[in-house]
């Protein structure tokens, strides 16, 4: 088997739906036959979780940046060319090509690349050339999730890593930070996923920040009518102005040294549904995160979740566990268990797949 597409996932689903004996999640009808597995390192490689989760929360004590970094890392992997860690290669085999890490929408705007560094170096000492880049980016995101105050779920693994990565790949498998539901939809629906993951994971939005670039054009002329995007809390626009240059000028063209601001800056570092208060206030950072509140078709749901912490919780665990199935490479033949998370592995490096704990 190649690779495993949700839609294959959700014909799964809608086939076993019809059986009064059917109880299992969505996420558990996709480790069906062993594709990918709860557990799957229980016996090759014990440690692996448990390791992963205290690199995690060591970096995170101290750097409280680096859960948000982790999780968006996560997703812009698995968005393009599914979840198999292409987003971690510094070099693509193919000559003179880039790789996705050098695309705007990534480079230096990535945070936690060092600590799935650590977690793979330390994993490689453990138990050698057995748990791939691209589970280890699924454990972390995880991880980084319950370290800013999620609960927790259950990760399936058995991934395997790709074994290219192009700058290329990116365009319109990433949502922007100017479109509105319409686009995003569209994107999440590209991938197996639904509307609704993409007002859950937005919600991920509760932590970590972005670069002022990214919605200056919200801040200085807007429109012919308007300095200031209107659909933004005047206050709120006037506190950003304070922080973050007009689109075009010295200060704010400096990718490295560009301000970056909070998008939930009462909880920052809290998985949390402020994040969805404050959109439903017209605090939201991003114009994305302002049309999840201002669209009819999605607004209802923005405003359940901003009243429920359970409900945002339980859903996020569940879009979570999705977005990880998102083209999975499994099985014989497919990818490798990179050695290095960002280089693909040498003719000589080659190793045999890993076996679910159970075989
Ligand atoms: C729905 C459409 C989305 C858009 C347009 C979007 C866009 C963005 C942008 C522009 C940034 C700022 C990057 C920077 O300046 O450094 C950002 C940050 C972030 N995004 Fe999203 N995002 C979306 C969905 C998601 C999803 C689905 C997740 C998680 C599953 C996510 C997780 C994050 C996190 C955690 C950060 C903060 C990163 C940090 O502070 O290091 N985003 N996003």
């Amino acid at each position: 088997m190649a690779r495993f597409s949700l839609l294959v996932l959700a014909a799964l689903i809608i086939a076993a739906a019809a059986s009064s004996s059917w109880h299992r999640s969505a996420v558990e009808a996709a480790i069906v036959d062993g594709l990918l597995q709860v557990g799957f390192y229980d016996r090759t490689c014990p440690e692996a979780e448990s390791t992963i989760r205290e690199i995690v929360n060591t970096d995170k004590n101290n750097d409280p940046t680096i859960p948000a970094g982790l999780i968006r890392i996560f997703f812009h992997d698995c968005f393009v060319k599914g979840c198999d860690a292409s987003i971690l290669l510094d070099e693509t085999p193919t000559p003179g090509e880039e790789t996705e890490k050098q695309s705007p929408a990534n480079g230096f705007t990535l945070n936690g690349l060092s600590t799935i560094d650590v977690a793979k170096s330390t994993i490689e000492s453990l138990c050698p050339r057995t748990v791939s880049c691209a589970d280890i980016v699924a454990f972390a995101a995880r991880d980084a999730a319950v370290a800013a105050g999620h609960p927790g779920y259950p990760v399936a693994a058995g991934r395997r890593d790709g074994l290219g990565s192009l700058k290329s790949s990116l365009p319109g498998n990433l949502p922007g930070p100017g479109q509105g539901v319409g686009e995003i939809t569209r994107v999440f629906v590209g991938k197996g996923m639904t509307q609704e993951d993409a007002v859950v994971l937005s919600g991920a939005h509760s932590i970590g920040g972005a670069h002022c670039f990214m919605f200056s054009d919200r801040l200085y002329n807007f429109s012919a009518g308007a300095d200031v995007d209107p659909a933004m809390d005047p206050g709120y626009a006037g506190m950003l102005r304070t922080v973050c240059p007009a689109p075009g000028s010295p200060d704010g063209e400096d990718p490295e040294n560009a301000p970056k601001v909070a998008f939930d800056a009462r909880t920052e570092q809290r998985l949390d549904t402020s994040y969805f208060v404050e959109v439903l206030s017209r605090r939201g950072l991003l114009g994305s995160d302002n049309a999840l509140a201002e669209d009819p078709g999605t607004r209802p749901l923005v405003e359940a979740l901003a009243r429920d912490v359970q409900l945002f919780h339980r859903k996020f665990a569940e879009s979570m566990q999705k977005l990880g199935m998102v083209d999975v490479l499994v099985g014989e033949g497919n990818g490798e268990i990179r050695m290095d998370c960002r280089a693909v592995n040498t003719p000589g490096e080659q190793v045999p797949p890993t076996l679910p704990s159970d075989f």
